[in-house]
């Protein structure tokens, strides 16, 4: 082993053999910093000794899985924890992270909750909120050398860092946070989890750009990433995999934040259906995927005469252009003029849908808001619209088809076109 300096930048990350004022990746000045790290020479010394084998030849190995008794948790990483492995949790501050991973703290026989933002009597208070947690042991700790130190002596099945940008290692001089501090970090913790074979969880805060931690500093660097989404004044909960090494990035986990901590919602369409007694004008549900998982939503739209100016176009929880594009093919291919029309769109429960599958529903809502004719009750509706009016195929047809007959939902409109759709819902 042998020491190298190098200049990394503060701000993003970018290395560099020699100090410059400047920095090229982010244009930064004075943002270098000299840091040295260790330079290990590659394995086994000699370029001959490494043989590439055939996969007959590798011998199989059975990842060992922790699983909690926490269902959407293990269903999102393909059934537990893998042993060894290294989980990022991203997400914005005040989700639920940390709430999310005390109530998992208790599922393991022996972990190691290492929290560098909140005191132990804190912690304290919120296990006592969940009622939860007596094995569990606690460190509050920012310094990465104890916090290494505790976990080789604890040899805990799974620690919890709660959060990466809250440690420090005490040979670089930069602050808590940085980026170099952040990804030091994370190595020298990747290094003892794959030596000992344990099993770390880290939490990562979202930043404005997006990204957990930087700019996709530990995106790679980590086995699975999983963000855990929702609107912070609406209860519901979306664990998601964005990356998983041992499983796929298919499934989602489905929770409700409540007076004592985040509960499993094993039955998601129920959660986002509202019950309307009767039917009323510009609802309509239809049913998305989330993951693998068909979901039924309500959708719900609004339209007011323009009073001045350019009619005025709100959508939430929609994309805002395949709203327009919408209304554009209503007012071509079905003749109905929304030019003077204001037209709000809502999906219910504070989701957000990407998928295209909700734009016939989202169209026939407008018509049927518009109109200021319900729908009939028990309806569903889903499709893809095209520009001459053409609905598209979806996905797993035959699964969203199960879910809607499943919740009493028999009406379902299949149809090809844009016009037969108004017309099969008396809207034409
Ligand atoms: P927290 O887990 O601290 O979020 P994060 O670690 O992602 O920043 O949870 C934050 C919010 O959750 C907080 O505003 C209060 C709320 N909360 C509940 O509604 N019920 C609960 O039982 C707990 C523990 C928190
Ligand atoms: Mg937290």
């Amino acid at each position: 082993m042998k020491d190298k300096s190098i200049f990394v930048c503060e701000n993003c990350g970018n290395e560099y053999l020699r100090w410059q004022g400047k920095c090229d990746a982010c244009g930064g000045w004075n943002t270098l910093k000299e840091i040295t790290t260790t330079v290990t020479p590659s394995r086994g010394g000699s370029l001959f000794s490494v043989k590439p084998l055939k996969l007959a030849e590798i011998k199989d190995k059975d990842f060992k899985r922790f699983a909690s008794k926490i269902e959407e948790w293990d269903r999102v990483l393909g059934g537990g924890i893998v042993k060894g492995s290294i989980i990022l949790l991203g997400g914005d501050p005040g989700i639920g992270k940390s709430t999310l991973l005390m109530q998992l703290a208790d599922c393991f026989t022996k972990t190691l909750y290492i929290s560098g933002e909140e005191s132990l009597p804190q912690l304290k208070l919120r296990a006592k909120r969940l009622d939860t947690n007596t094995k569990t042991d606690f460190l509050a700790e920012t310094n990465l050398e104890s916090i290494l130190q505790a976990i080789e002596t604890n040899q805990p099945e799974i620690t919890i860092i709660d959060s990466i940008q809250a440690l420090y290692d005490p040979t670089f001089p930069s602050t808590a946070g940085s980026i170099v501090q952040v990804r030091e970090c994370a190595l020298r913790l990747q290094n003892l989890c794959k030596q000992k074979g344990l099993s770390v969880i880290l939490v990562g805060h979202v930043t404005k750009e997006g990204s957990v931690a930087g700019p996709r500093t530990l995106e790679h660097l980590v086995d699975a990433l999983l963000y855990l989404e929702g609107e912070k004044f609406i209860g519901t909960r979306i664990l998601r995999a964005v990356k998983n090494r041992f499983g796929t990035t298919d499934e989602v986990g489905i929770f409700q934040m409540s007076q004592n901590g985040l509960k499993e919602v094993k039955n998601p369409s129920e959660l986002f259906l509202e019950k309307h007694k009767e039917a009323i004008s510009g609802s309509i549900v239809t049913v998305t995927l989330q993951g693998n998982r068909p979901l039924l939503l309500e959708i719900q739209a609004l339209s007011n005469p323009t009073l001045f100016g350019l009619p005025r176009r709100v959508s939430s929880g929609f994309d805002f252009n395949r709203l327009q594009l919408i209304l554009a093919v209503l007012q071509k291919r079905a003749g109905i003029n929304l030019s003077g029309q204001d037209v709000y769109i809502n999906v219910v429960g504070g989701l957000h849908i990407e998928e295209p599958a909700i734009d016939l529903p989202v169209a026939l809502a407008v018509v049927s808001a518009f109109k200021n004719k319900p729908i009939a009750q028990r309806t569903v509706v889903f499709g893809e619209i095209g520009l001459s009016g053409e609905v598209r195929d979806v996905s797993l047809k035959d699964k969203r088809i199960k879910e809607a007959k499943r919740l009493g939902f028999q009406n379902i409109i299949e149809t090809r076109n844009i016009v037969e759709a108004l017309k099969k819902i008396d809207l034409a």
